[in-house]
């Protein structure tokens, strides 16, 4: 994997590049859709592709790994292949989902012992095994295991936490210096930097992960309960540290402000549930600000989605149609919400690239973070 910077902007940390993977090159900043369980929630691949402009979807590790399981993936000859996705795959290594949905009977040196949340069955994520079944997957990115330290933690807890995502980090490190891809194309390991909101920690665990010269670093253990302005505050410490030359992926954010107030820090790749989730109750995001569908307003306004929008559904549904489809409960509904929401967070990072090439990032950004707050 290869990181290009392009191009950094007057006035702001943001910046423009690309990065090239053996499935492809992503123009940074990027979004990636989410798509825990192999599919992006009710999205066809061919629409993620051509109608959203997705350029890299992210997988899941802790999902995958308990279903459909490692052997029916390797089978397949991959996630790729599994899913037919053929553009890049990053997957997030558990370290967050173990923690937000298994049952945790044991957090350990050794790893995470914890209870499935499908069948209550037993397992055992070591930074080890979690290498091993990144590689099985398959993906082009693979995340470190790490914990997730929540946003309110003590100091003491956050540093105890912190340092042994770094032991971690380092046998992540071996075991996949050790192993090699399975599938033909190359794979990269990002570490993830925690710390909660403590910047004495941020700075010596971003300082830590320097040792690896990875392709890649992310920030993690942000947008988990801590005041926004600490989220903020975290992103700049880290990112005085983290090489220039290196992508930076902010994980597990956010809105669309939130993603911007990210790039105009340095951040170049995002990925949140937050477009599918909450598209599928109802909720819009576009240039003009947030649509509540479910309101009572839409519900005899036969005009267009949002007659800005990018993608096939913002022209060829109405917001009365799309009212009545998210009341009613069906499918449909939510696959359109879905779709417009992530074709709008992929506008918004590509609208955010180009601003940055031309130099005009930072007053587009003032004016687009007012707008993306009014409420239709
Ligand atoms: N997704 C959102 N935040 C995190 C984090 O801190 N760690 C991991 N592994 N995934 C995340």
């Amino acid at each position: 994997m290869q990181f290009e910077l392009k191009h950094t902007t007057g006035g702001s940390k943001a910046r423009a590049g690309f990065i090239t993977t053996d499935h492809g090159t992503i123009e940074t900043p990027i979004f990636m859709p989410v798509g825990t369980a192999g599919s992006v929630k009710g999205i066809h691949k061919r629409d993620l592709k051509e109608d959203i402009g997705a350029q890299i979807i992210l997988g899941n590790t802790y999902h995958l790994y308990l279903r459909p399981g490692l052997s029916i993936i390797e089978q397949a000859g991959g996630l790729h292949k599994f899913n037919g996705w053929d553009g890049p795959i990053l997957t997030d290594s558990g370290g967050y989902q173990v923690f937000s949905l298994g049952d945790i009977r044991k957090l350990s040196e050794e790893g995470a012992k914890f209870q499935s949340h499908i069948d209550g069955s037993a397992h055992l994520f070591t930074p080890e095994n979690v290498m091993d079944t990144q590689r099985t997957i398959g993906a082009d990115i693979m995340m470190a295991f790490d914990e997730c330290t929540p946003g309110d933690a003590e100091y003491e807890y956050a540093r105890k936490s912190m340092e042994m995502t770094q032991r971690w980090l380092d046998r992540c490190w071996n075991q996949f210096e050790k192993t090699a891809p399975k599938y033909g194309y190359s794979q990269s390991l990002f570490p993830i930097v925690q710390g909660a909101v403590y910047p004495a920690l941020r700075e010596i665990a971003a300082r830590n992960v320097l040792q690896y010269n990875a392709d890649g670093y992310a920030i993690g253990g942000l947008s988990v309960g801590e005041p926004e302005k600490d989220m903020y505050a975290m992103i700049e410490v880290v990112n005085e540290i983290l090489p220039e030359n290196k992508p930076r992926y902010l994980m597990g954010v956010g809105t669309p402000v939130n993603i911007l107030e990210g790039i105009d820090r340095g951040i170049d790749m995002f990925d949140c549930v937050m477009p599918t989730r909450n598209g599928r109750n109802g909720m819009l995001f576009t240039s003009k600000g947030v649509m509540n569908m479910r309101n009572k307003k839409w519900a005899d306004d036969f005009s267009p989605i949002d007659p800005d929008g990018t993608s096939f559904v913002d022209h060829h549904y109405s917001r009365a149609f799309l009212r009545h489809l998210i009341i009613a409960g069906e499918m449909l509904g939510a696959q359109i919400a879905s779709q417009h929401n992530l074709a709008f967070y992929l506008w918004l990072v590509k609208e955010a690239r180009m601003h940055i090439l031309n130099d005009t990032f930072k007053s587009w950004k003032e004016e687009m973070v007012q707008q993306l707050s009014v409420r239709l």
